[in-house]
Formats: structure tokens, sequence, C-alpha cells
């Protein structure tokens, strides 16, 4: 008897001890299953030829439940095999129109909408990539994107016929075909294409058609914005899109759940993680034109939504709605995504309830990605041994102001210590490849990091600076170029952002580093938004800045903005702040001075301006 009691308490103390101390293991093991059932998947999928594609997985869904919805849009609900239906009309219409050979990439112009997810299906049954250019931006930067994908073909949706018309005499140079996704249009050099997909027959696609697609070809392309420079076209290769799909069903999701996407369908996140993680699933998606902060919860009940994705405003701006008492009711148990701040997290917890918040890290184009699965709050991840073994990845000292990796006497790379912040490298080997940026040799090239411990080994260079912390989490520290350094000091843009950001009235900070002429490094400053119709309190500002952070690190300069562009472009944004500075004389903007003497931000004028480039006034 005493032995079972002696065993008893044994057994309770040996449960309760690793609670203690090992509180993720159970968690990490679940994982790590998923994990491993989805790397037997994907290898099977790899051997067939053609491999099983994302389309291929979507085909076995809508054979497996037809009549189940997959698109949910503005009150109309598309079933799988009717979404499918309308892709193979629209593959079968742009084929007829445009005479595509599988492999020729068609870049698409398209607004949220099922009619993005159908044309996508569409163009990958034909064998053709898609690129997805960003609906936001125009002009130059348009042409750019759709230059740099190599599509002979752009189709685009009737409400962004101006933007296509901007860029139509450039598009006719190059004899490219552009079509628009409405009834009739009477510009010239744009073919309307709806008669031809009303026309068209709904039926299957035959595979043959992409026949010659492996793992390795180009799936879509997806346009991202490194801190200089416009935006590059990313190359996601159908296995990429395999692994991206397959983080959603990490997190623990089913075919039961339903995916609220509010994000723009031209990034990774709205896309990949949400259309495909859906696709992989067998799930539901509630899919919505644009994020609306006070339609939000109401969608989530109307629709029985399970799991949301976020960017971090989002989840600033859902806590920033007024209270309401309806807050808690809703069924959404998951919310997916990145940049979540510690403090937002928080209060998004107190006020939405017991919500996994589900942090996940990996640049679109990287060969490298954490997921923090257990909730932990601040981090983006987790890592274990699984995850070193199957991503190989290191964190090494990085020198902020030189901008470069620091090198020790071998010329190799140190490794950081735990705890200590370290650029983001990722081996880049068969099983972690890098596909590079579209007709772009040498960005990809940038992106290379060469004979990093010994001669000729090759790392993806994250441009992320990240710390792993001693409990295997990892953190997000800065972006690289996201540092400015002053008086022998580094400061985080972001860090100081989230000071602007604590007072009620600063609805929008965007941090920055400018040059002072005669001056060694960058001095601070901010462009910040205010309510409409408010003045800025200087006096206060300067007393919440002077409390929280150290001199060094204050904003020195500020510029008031009626917007601040948070997303999409958003890095684009802030290379043309810093190019612009402080001059009064060209920046059309009201700007401020922190006036350390009257306590408080007050006006710059061009007086002022001279008498620190004189250096009268010493900073
Ligand atoms: C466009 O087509 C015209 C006529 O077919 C041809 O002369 C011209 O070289 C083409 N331009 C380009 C950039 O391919
Ligand atoms: C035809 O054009 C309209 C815009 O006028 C669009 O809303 C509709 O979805 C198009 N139909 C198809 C089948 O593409
Ligand atoms: C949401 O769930 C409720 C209760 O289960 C059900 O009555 C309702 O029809 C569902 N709504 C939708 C849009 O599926
Ligand atoms: C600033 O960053 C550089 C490079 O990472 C580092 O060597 C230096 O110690 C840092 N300085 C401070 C004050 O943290």
């Amino acid at each position: 008897m005493s032995t079972f009691y002696i065993l008893l308490a044994g057994s309770l103390l040996a449960a309760l001890l690793f609670r203690t101390f090992c509180p993720y293991l159970w968690r990490d093991l679940r994982v790590t299953l998923r994990m491993f059932g989805f790397g037997l998947k994907f290898s099977s999928y790899g051997r067939r030829k053609p491999p099983v594609t994302l389309v291929d997985v979507f085909l076995q869904k809508v054979q497996k439940w037809p009549d189940k919805p997959f698109v949910v849009f503005e009150g109309r609900v598309l079933t799988y095999s009717e979404l499918d239906r309308l892709s193979n009309k629209l593959g079968r219409a742009v084929q007829a129109r445009a005479g595509l050979r599988q492999g020729d990439c068609v870049a698409i112009l398209l607004g949220n909408q099922p009619l993005f997810v159908a044309l996508w299906l569409g163009l990958a049954k034909l064998g053709c990539p898609v690129a997805f250019l960003n609906y936001n931006i125009r002009g130059k930067s348009l042409l750019h994107c759709f230059q740099r994908s190599g599509a002979q073909v752009l189709i685009a949706g009737s409400d962004l016929r101006s933007s296509v018309e901007e860029v139509l005499p450039a598009l006719r140079e190059e004899n490219i075909t552009v079509f628009i996704l409405d009834d009739k249009c009477t510009t010239e050099g744009i073919e309307s294409l709806n008669d031809t997909i009303q026309a068209a027959s709904d039926q299957p696609l035959p595979l043959s058609l992409r026949s010659h697609v492996t793992f390795s070809t180009p799936f879509v392309y997806i346009y991202t914005s490194g801190t200089t420079g416009l935006p590059k076209a990313a190359i996601i290769t159908h296995s990429r899109g395999h692994r991206i799909a397959f983080f959603i069903a990490a997190c623990g999701l089913s075919s039961s759940d339903i995916i609220y996407i509010t994000l723009p369908l031209y990034h990774s996140a709205g896309s990949l993680i949400g259309i495909c993680g859906c696709i992989a699933l067998g799930a539901t998606v509630v899919l919505r034109r644009k994020f609306s902060a006070s339609q939000f919860w109401d969608d989530c009940r109307t629709y029985n939504v399970t799991v949301i994705q976020y960017i971090g405003e989002v989840l600033r701006y859902l806590c920033n709605v007024p209270k309401k008492s309806s807050d808690r009711d809703h069924q959404v148990k998951i919310a997916v995504g990145n940049g979540a701040r510690a403090d937002v997290w928080k209060e998004f917890l107190n006020r939405f309830g017991d919500i996994q918040v589900c942090e996940f890290y990996g640049a679109t184009e990287g060969n490298v990605g954490f997921m923090n699965y257990v909730g932990k709050i601040g981090a983006l991840g987790r890592v274990t041994f699984l995850t070193r073994k199957t991503m190989p990845f290191y964190l090494i000292k990085y020198d902020v102001e030189q901008e470069v990796p620091v090198r020790d006497a071998k010329g190799h790379c140190i490794e950081v210590a735990k705890g200590e912040a370290g650029l983001l490298i990722g081996k880049i080997t068969r099983t972690t490849p890098f596909a590079g940026y579209a007709g772009n040799a040498i960005l990809t090239e940038k992106k290379h990091l060469r004979d990093v411990f010994c001669k000729g080994d090759l790392y993806f260079n994250s441009g992320d600076l990240l710390k792993l912390d001693h409990d295997n989490f990892i953190y997000f520290q800065d972006r690289i170029g996201d540092t400015f350094r002053w008086k022998g000091e580094n400061v985080s843009t972001s860090e100081v952002a989230d000071v602007l950001l604590m007072l009620e009235f600063v609805k929008e900070a965007c941090v920055y580093g400018v040059a002072v002429p005669g001056h060694e490094g960058r001095i601070g400053m901010a462009a910040i938004q205010l309510p409409s119709g408010e003045d800025l309190d200087g006096a206060q500002l300067y007393e919440h800045v002077a409390a929280h952070l150290p001199n060094y690190a204050r904003p020195r300069f500020l510029r008031e903005q009626t917007r601040i562009e948070t997303t999409g472009t958003f890095k684009h944004y802030k290379v043309m702040l810093v190019k612009e500075g402080f001059n009064p004389a060209t920046v059309q903007d009201s700007l401020f001075i922190l006036d350390d003497q009257k306590r408080t931000y007050a006006r710059m004028d061009q007086g002022i301006y001279n008498s620190i480039i004189s250096k009268q006034v010493k900073l």
C-alpha cells in the first residue's frame, strides 16, 4: 500500500516538475508531429510527375467537398465546385484570347474579391505563374513592378482602369496584351474580357496543360519592398507555396475552420497563408475587400469566423475602437499574423477574450521562418531541436553602423550569444532554397551572404536582427536600416515609435534618422499623424518623450502629416522621408523642433534651420 502512495506522490511530483521545467514540451511535440506529417505528405507530393501542386490539392478538395463554401464575399457564397468552374472559365478565356503557353507569366491587378482567387487558380491550371500587382501603386512604380515579372499579359479589375490607362502608352510600346474584367472598354489598347469569359466552357482544364510544372517552377510572384529601392518580385515556387500554406495547419486548424481575410491578397499573408492555407485544409474563407475596424467583429459573428489574420496595426486599430458589451461575443479562437507589439497584444487579449495569438516570422522570399504556437506574448517564434535540424539558421554579430556582418580575424562571421541581437541568416540548401527575385540577378545576389563560417558556404541574409532567449523563444529586434546611430548610441526606430504611440493624440508615427551636415550619424526625426483638426500639443509631447526616452533617442524634429502610410509601401515611404530631411524649404508639412529650454516642440522655420546648418545652434 505504502509503495502505491510513494509511487503516486512520485509521479505527481514528476508531473509538477515536468510542467515547471518543460512547460512547452507537449505543445512542442504536437507541432513537431504536425511538421512531420506535413513533411511526409510534401515529399510524396514532390515524387509524383508532375508533382502535386496546390492547384491539385484544391481539385482534391473540390472532389471531396464540392458543395462546401470556399469563399464568402459580401454575403455571397461560392462553393468549392463553383469556384473551380469559374476558374476553368477564366483560364479558358485568357487562353483563347492571349494564346498563353505553360510558364508564361500573367500579371493581375485586382482588389480582394473571389475573381482574384478564381483567376489565379485558372491561370495556375494553365501552368502559368501569376504576378500579384499591388493595386495601390500607380504610374512608374506600377510599370516597374509589371516589367519585373516579365509578363506579356496584364489583367485588371474594372475599378482599376485609370491606373492601367496611366501606364498604357508604355505597355503598348512593349506590345503587352491588356485585358480588363469588364463588359466593355472603349479605351484603345485595353480589351474587355467579360464576353469571352461568359461564353467559355466551365469544363476541367486538362492536366497536360501544366505538364512541365515542377516543384521549383514559379507559382506566383509577390512584391516585397526592401529598405531601399523599388519593390522586388519574389519568386514563390510551387514547393514554397506548399510550405507557406502549411503554416495555418501548423497552428492547429482544421477543415471546419472559417478564416477571415481582410489583408490584401497581393501580399503573401492574404494569398498564401490565407487562401492557400484554406485550400490545404479544405476550410472556408470569409473575404473582405478592405479591413474595417468597425465591421470586424460584426463580420466575425455573422459568418461564425474562427480564425482571423492580422498585421500589428490591425490589432491596434481593433483596440482603438470604443469598447462594446459584445466585445467577447464571437467564436474566434486563433489570430494568425505578425507584428503584434507586446502591449497591444495584452490589451487585445484582455478585451476580446481568450484568443490564441499565433505570431509568425518569415520573409515572403526567405528560407527561414518561425512560429510562436504557445502564445508567449511578444515572441515571434519558438525554436526547437527540429527547427534547427530542418532549417539551419544562425544569428550573427552585425555592425549596425557599417551595415555589414562582423567578421573575425579569419574572415568568418560570429554567432551571437543567447539574449544578444544578431542578424538572422538561413543556410541555402536543397531543402531550404532561396528562389530569389524575378528578372534581377543582382538583387538576388544582394540577399546572399557568402563565406560565412567556411569558404564557399552560402546563406540567405534576412536583413532582420532577432534575439533568442534562454527559453528558446525568438524575438524581433529590428530591421536593418531601421536603426540609426546618434551620439554613439544605437536607436531603434520602432522603439521610439512605440513611445510616441503611447500618446492618445498620436494616431500614427514613423521614426527615422536624418543626416545633419557636419555631424556623424543621424539624428532622430518622426513623422506623426494627429487626429484631424487637432493641433500639436508640443509641451505634452515633450514631457512624454523626455520621460520615456534617453536624450539621444528623442526625435529632434517632427513633421506633421495628414496621412502616414503604414502598410504596403511603408518602407518606401520611409526612404522618402529620410531623403527629404528637415529643411522647411523642401518639406511642405509643418515642422517642429525639440526645444529643451522651453520644454516643448516648437515650430521650426528657415531661420532655425540655417542656424543649425551654420552650427550656431548645437544639436
Ligand atoms: C511590337 O510589335 C511591333 C509590330 O508587330 C514590332 O515592330 C515591334 O518591334 C514590337 N515591339 C517590341 C518591344 O516587341
Ligand atoms: C464583368 O464585368 C463586371 C464589371 O462591370 C464585373 O463585376 C463582373 O464580375 C464581370 N464578370 C465576369 C464573369 O468576369
Ligand atoms: C453560424 O452558427 C449558427 C449557430 O451554429 C448558425 O445558426 C448560423 O446559421 C451560422 N451562420 C452561418 C453564416 O453559417
Ligand atoms: C551599437 O551597435 C553596434 C553594432 O551592432 C555595437 O557594436 C555597439 O556596441 C552598439 N552600441 C551600443 C551603445 O549599444
